[in-house]
């Protein structure tokens, strides 16, 4: 039995259920968050309840620090009540503006907040990390605000669709002839020898892996420069690797079917790979 926590309450997933009235699901109206778990150990919580506070506050749903924080404890006990404290897992967050009739505008003040959380066993892809994934180009046309880890996501729906009818793991997003990050990462790529990515601001999201990514970097004198990627640098990029919560770091092979660099997982992704490993599996052992 799977147990899902909904609004203060531990309960059989089954048994989890939201009004049709709920603002998350009529209009996307919600924030969410995915967080890493290995051996019970939430991998970077400060950072991801950081986000989440900054995301909430940036569409004005009303839930206090303390709640934020409280979601720590909600993590820990999804975890150990479902099993898996042992080994990896996720768990998905999500808060959104609660339940009330349909109307564009906010719900009347007092209406409260939907919070959810589920844990699920994570299995990490090891051989697609180490073999690399394909990748294909597409247009970013979400919103203004990808700062924000908003539910509505038909931007990445629609562009992982893609990738996947093209037998590709991500879709690398172009805006304006700029590579802004993938459908559900942040995108780094070597171009005339210099690792890149795009730099922070309303056009990505702020990932807590690129955010980890570039603390490693720095403590370990590998040179980034914050400068978007064009298209045609793209085109003649050596490496490009993805990361994510759950993407870890993952080379990109293949874009639009053309091999990047040699086709095989260059020497600077082969790094920030073991970096971000050594990081993540700190507590447990390194290279598990
Ligand atoms: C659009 C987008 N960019 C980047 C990321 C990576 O962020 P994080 O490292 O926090 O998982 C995600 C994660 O879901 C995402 O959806």
């Amino acid at each position: 039995m799977t147990t899902v926590y909904l609004n203060g309450e531990f309960i059989p997933k089954e048994r989890a259920t939201i009004s049709v009235e709920d603002r998350g699901f009529i209009f996307g109206d919600g924030i969410y968050e995915v967080v890493r778990v290995i051996d019970g150990r939430i991998f970077e919580w400060g950072a991801h309840a950081a986000r989440l506070a900054r995301g909430l506050s940036g569409i004005r749903i009303p839930l206090d620090a303390s709640s934020i924080e409280a979601l720590k404890g909600v993590c820990e006990r999804l975890v150990s009540d479902n099993g898996l404290a042992d080994g990896e897992a996720t768990v998905y967050m999500q808060v959104s503006r609660g339940a009330a009739p349909r109307t564009h505008h906010f719900p009347p003040p007092g209406t409260r907040p939907t919070v959810y959380a589920s844990a699920s066993r994570f299995v990490v892809p090891r051989d697609q990390r180490e073999a690399g994934v394909r990748a294909i180009t597409f247009p970013d046309f979400r919103w203004l605000r990808c700062d924000l880890k908003t539910v509505n996501l038909l931007g990445a729906v629609l562009a992982r669709q893609a990738a996947t009818e093209a037998g590709a793991y991500e879709a690398v997003l172009l805006r304006d002839g700029i590579v802004t990050e993938g459908a559900a990462t942040n995108v780094f790529a070597v171009v005339d020898g210099v690792l890149r990515t795009h730099p922070l601001g309303n056009l990505v999201l702020p990932g807590i892996t690129r955010q980890v990514l570039v603390e490693l970097m720095k403590e370990n004198g590998i040179a980034l420069v914050e400068k978007p990627v064009t298209q045609s640098e793209l085109l003649r990029a050596t490496e490009v690797f993805l990361c994510g919560t759950t993407t870890d770091v993952n080379p990109v092979i293949a874009l639009d079917g053309k091999p990047v660099g040699s086709g095989t997982p260059g020497p600077v992704t082969r790094r920030v790979q073991a970096l971000l490993d050594s990081r993540l599996y700190a507590a447990v052992g390194a290279g598990r």
